[in-house]
């Protein structure tokens, strides 16, 4: 396993938001992490990144434990993380942007091939690329959300947490983003997704974990989920 969570537990205040949660992901794999309103997800991928920490449970990464190590640590490790929210730098331009996502993880090496550059991102993401001088602010929400994920790449992970990034897209920039999300994949990097547009994570994911209050109530591959509407109907619907 290329990422392991154990027994997680996390509080705010007195608030107990992360009962034991353990998953795992594969390299290669993308898993979605899906569950109702409030239920912890957003939490779960903030206590691996180190941004909340939690009170006890371990965070195994290519069989490290980075379990209470600060943000910074763990994205050196090879963990990128795309915030719910979208954090681009408005007055700077496409490429200024990406440049920011140097900063922190880890520098790519210029002679190996799989080095996230700004070339590498362009010739991947044309669309960026088109936009390469544009400042932040003049760029939709979708082109916004495209330049968060691939600032995040900027700091070659080997893994990529990534927070609803669809959520508030039209249809069209819906699909660019899962695409360029199957994209990173294909490139050799491994997501954790957190999503609710149900059609985009089973379009994606080869395994699932449902999250019930502050737990995991289910996992299953993508074909045993589809094939279980009472589990759907249980975690997922209102
Ligand atoms: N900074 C915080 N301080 C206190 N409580 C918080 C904080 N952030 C989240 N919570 C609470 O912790 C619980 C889990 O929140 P979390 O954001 O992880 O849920 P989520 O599954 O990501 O929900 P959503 O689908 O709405 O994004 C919720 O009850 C939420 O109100
Ligand atoms: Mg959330």
């Amino acid at each position: 396993m290329q990422l392991e969570v154990k027994d997680l537990n996390t509080f705010y205040g007195p608030v107990h938001v992360l009962q034991g949660i353990s998953l795992s992901v594969e390299k290669g794999e993308i898993v979605a992490l899906l569950g109702r309103n409030g239920m912890g997800k957003s939490t779960t991928l903030k206590s691996i990144m180190g941004l909340v920490k939690p009170k006890s449970g371990h965070v195994i990464f290519e069989g490290k434990d980075l379990v209470g190590f600060p943000p910074y640590r763990v994205a050196r490790a090879g963990i990128g993380y795309v915030p719910e929210e979208r954090r681009i730098f408005p007055t700077l331009t496409v490429v200024e942007n990406l440049k920011m996502g140097m900063k922190g993880g880890k520098e790519g090496d210029p002679n190996d091939p799989y080095t996230w550059t700004i070339e590498r991102v362009f010739a991947h993401f044309p669309k960026l690329k088109e936009r390469c001088n544009s400042q932040g602010r003049f760029l939709s929400g979708g082109e916004q959300q495209m330049l968060t994920i691939a600032r995040s790449l900027m700091g070659n992970p080997r893994l990529l947490l990534v927070d609803e990034p669809t959520e508030g897209l039209a249809p069209l920039m819906v699909q660019e983003v899962r695409d360029m999300l199957a994209e990173i994949n294909k490139a050799g990097v491994s997501i954790l997704l957190v999503e609710h547009n149900l059609k985009v994570a089973l379009s994606l994911a080869h395994r699932v974990y449902l999250m019930d209050k502050a737990h995991i109530g289910y996992t299953g591959t993508i074909e045993e989920f589809k094939n279980a509407p009472e589990i759907r109907a249980k975690y997922l619907e209102v």
